[in-house]
């Protein structure tokens, strides 16, 4: 929140400032190839994007580097008050050090692995000069049509509030003004994800309560960390494009949350209210935004041109041009731009790729996979001399990286084979096929089989969206030619977002989910198939059986009919069984657990309520559970969940070993926008799990 010295400093600075130098801090430029730096020297411009792969010619490196940040911020310095730039860029998931993709990340639930990324990020992107990220994307996303759905933290709001905190934390570090601190944009407020069809940019409608209790939270969450900007999304939200919305940008994020920072445009998002039609010109379209509470515009340029004349016209108030500036000043002093605006270039060859940063990407990816199927204990391969690999992704090295990497080097990555020859125990054999004909040939020979297949990661990310969720052609009729041959088969998925893979689960031994997993993919993926480690990832995310079941999401209403296979009117498919192929929550270890003994320290919650059961490693190696709470509101003014997630925990157990895990349950956590529009508990009963997933569990009850 504000402090003085950021207050005194900011309103002493703009009240030095011309209209034209006030309109040149909400301008965010884009440095392409015929930028006009004279832009810089005039102090028309308050942030570039991407500045990087601009200005190649001239020398410069082609990924955002410390060099060409400071030449753009000398310019920037001898501009007539010498305000700085602030430089950004989308370091959504790593940097040079490329972590598994940031769904991936949720699946590890781990947020405190996640800090600790971003803090990674946070060092090498500062060290390149880049001093904002847009990120954490923080959407609910209940669509895995939707390519970006690979960009978030999934479909439940808990998990997605504690990882908006968490990646915050890590972005910006207790102060953002030191060197490696690094502004954070939780983005994209909000309700993208909404988007029907799953089509990106497109339109999407959202009940109040729905807003309210499902989409918010995270961004919450990620103001409540101290998250220094947000980003407005593409979406028209029942009926108000996001960037023209008063009443999301202002009423909600300002009145109600108490946020002193600033909000960016998306991309041109500005002059896009024209396309929405909302907007009948650009002087109207920059207008609007700026009325709502929108201070920067990415790149459409039309804050610049046009909100000077619609002051003179009386259209805006100087008053309302002062606050957007404020904010961004704000921003930069608290960054400490002021007092040190350049990057030393020095720290680039310290500070990228470093072995303690391989070594956490490596972690995470351990973490983040997640075991679907296990017969037999195919997994971890034990007793097979001769192992064939199969796949399109046998040699892959950027293709672990999935969307959004700029400034990941396909270089930098051990090819998927090398690493999994790596892992291997030497008395294996591993035999590697990228073809299908190939490996159907080789596979005679071989004693187990594991396929690695999945999407390439320009399937996934922005307005990558698809149709069918099936694997991508060809692949579907691999698996089942290799399973017709009869021998021990594994299937490994590459991909950003759930597919429908209910037939390849059907006919394989085992199943992992491996997303994009990052720089340390093929290593950690090996560790896991031979055991020397073990998977701990769980879905955040459902996964359907086929497309034509989304949305299908954990806590979903009960309806008056509610799911019943037997019930002839009731909530079905004639074609599908009514669950998913695997639900939120779900993901196997290489042992089991036992769950019993749950235990509630009163049947009333009166302030809080602890809440425990005894969790028991049954079989015979070490394991990680993820131990889940969810409750259950009976009855409210407003129809509530079957379950939601309210608290887990990732425990170690060595077999045989026993442990009590308790969680604190408050009335708070029992909050929801009501009939009457105000957010509170009802008294009332409740249902409550100690789980391994969002389908199953020791249950509960008590009263509030
Ligand atoms: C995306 C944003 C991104 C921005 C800047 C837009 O197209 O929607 O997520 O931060 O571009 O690259």
């Amino acid at each position: 929140m504000s402090n003085k010295t950021d207050e005194t400093f900011v309103n002493q600075l703009l009240s030095q400032m011309t209209l034209e130098e006030k309109l040149g801090q909400l301008n965010q430029v884009n440095p392409g190839d015929r930028f006009d730096s004279s832009l810089l020297r005039e102090g028309k411009a308050g942030s570039l994007i991407n500045a990087s792969g601009a200005l190649t010619g001239q020398g410069f490196s082609d990924s955002g580097s410390a060099e060409l940040s400071n030449h753009f911020q000398q310019l920037a310095l001898e501009s007539r008050l010498k305000i700085p730039l602030l430089f950004g860029r989308d370091v959504i998931h790593g940097f040079r050090t490329v972590f598994p993709i940031p769904l991936a990340q949720a699946a590890a639930f781990n947020p405190h692995l996640a800090r600790q990324a971003a803090s990674v990020a946070a060092r090498e992107a500062t060290a390149s000069g880049i001093k904002w990220t847009f990120a954490p994307m923080l959407d609910i996303a209940r669509d895995p049509r939707w390519g970006r759905v690979a960009e978030g933290n999934g479909e439940d709001p808990f998990l997605g509030a504690q990882m908006a905190g968490a990646v915050v934390q890590g972005f910006q570090g207790d102060d953002l003004s030191a060197p490696d601190a690094l502004v954070a944009c939780a983005k994209h407020y909000v309700g993208y994800g909404a988007a029907e069809g799953g089509r990106d940019y497109e339109n999407g409608e959202i009940s109040e309560p729905t807003l309210r209790d499902i989409y918010l939270p995270p961004f919450r969450a990620a103001v409540q960390a101290g998250a220094g900007t947000l980003m407005s999304a593409f979406i028209d939200l029942n009926g108000i494009p996001a960037t023209a919305n008063r009443r999301l940008l202002t009423d909600i994020l300002r009145g109600e949350w108490g946020f002193d920072g600033f909000v960016v445009s998306d991309w041109e998002s500005v002059k896009e209210l024209i396309q929405h039609g909302v907007a009948e010109d650009e002087a109207h379209a920059a207008r609007l935004a700026l009325q709502a509470g929108l201070d920067m515009d990415m790149v459409s340029g039309v804050y610049l041109n046009t909100l000077g004349e619609s002051l003179q016209r009386g259209k805006i108030s100087i008053e309302e041009i002062d606050e957007a500036v404020r904010r961004i000043l704000r921003i930069k002093h608290r960054a400490g731009l002021f007092a040190q605006p350049f990057t030393d270039p020095l720290r680039a060859p310290r500070d990228l790729l470093t072995p303690e940063a391989r070594s956490l990407a490596r972690d995470f990816a351990r973490q983040s996979m997640v075991l679907l199927k296990n017969d037999r204990d195919l997994l971890p391969l034990k007793g097979f001399r001769r192992i064939l690999l199969a796949g399109p992704f046998v040699h892959a090295r950027g293709e672990l990286f999935g969307t959004w990497t700029p400034d990941g080097r396909a270089e930098d990555v051990t090819p998927l084979d090398e690493a999994l020859r790596q892992t291997a125990p030497n008395s294996v054999e591993l035999w590697f096929a990228e073809t299908s004909d190939l490996a159907l040939h080789l596979a005679h020979h071989a004693d187990a089989v594991v396929l690695l297949l999945g999407e390439h990661p320009a399937r996934s990310g922005e307005n990558c969206n698809i149709s069918d969720l099936s694997l991508p052609p060809g692949q579907a009729e691999f698996v089942q030619a290799m399973a017709a041959l009869g021998k021990p088969l594994a299937l490994v998925v590459f991909a950003g977002r759930p597919l429908a893979i209910t037939s390849q689960v059907q006919v394989v031994d085992a199943a992992l989910y491996a997303w994009h997993p990052g720089i340390e993919g093929g290593a950690a993926l090996g560790e896991i198939l031979f055991g020397i480690a073990s998977p701990s990832g769980r879905l955040p995310i459902t996964f359907p059986r086929a497309t034509g079941q989304i949305p299908i999401y954990y806590n979903r209403k009960n309806s008056g009919r509610p799911i019943n296979p037997q019930g002839e009117f009731r909530t079905r498919y004639l074609d599908l069984p009514p669950s998913p192929l695997f639900p939120f929550g779900f993901g196997l270890t290489y042992t089991r657990f036992e769950y019993s003994n749950l235990t509630l320290s009163s049947d009333t919650l009166r302030g809080a309520l602890a809440i425990s059961a005894e969790v028991t490693n049954i079989g015979a190696c070490a394991g990680t559970e993820v131990v889940q709470l969810y409750v259950r509101d009976l009855i409210g003014s407003l129809t509530r969940p079957i379950r939601e997630l309210k608290g887990f925990q990732r425990i170690t157990l060595q077999p045989g070993e026993s442990r009590r895990v308790s969680f604190t349950l408050r009335e708070e956590d029992l909050t929801f926008t009501r009939a009457d529009g105000a957010f509170g508990v009802e008294p009332g009963n409740f249902h409550v799990w100690i789980a391994p997933d969002s389908q199953s569990g020791l249950p509960g009850k008590f009263r509030l």
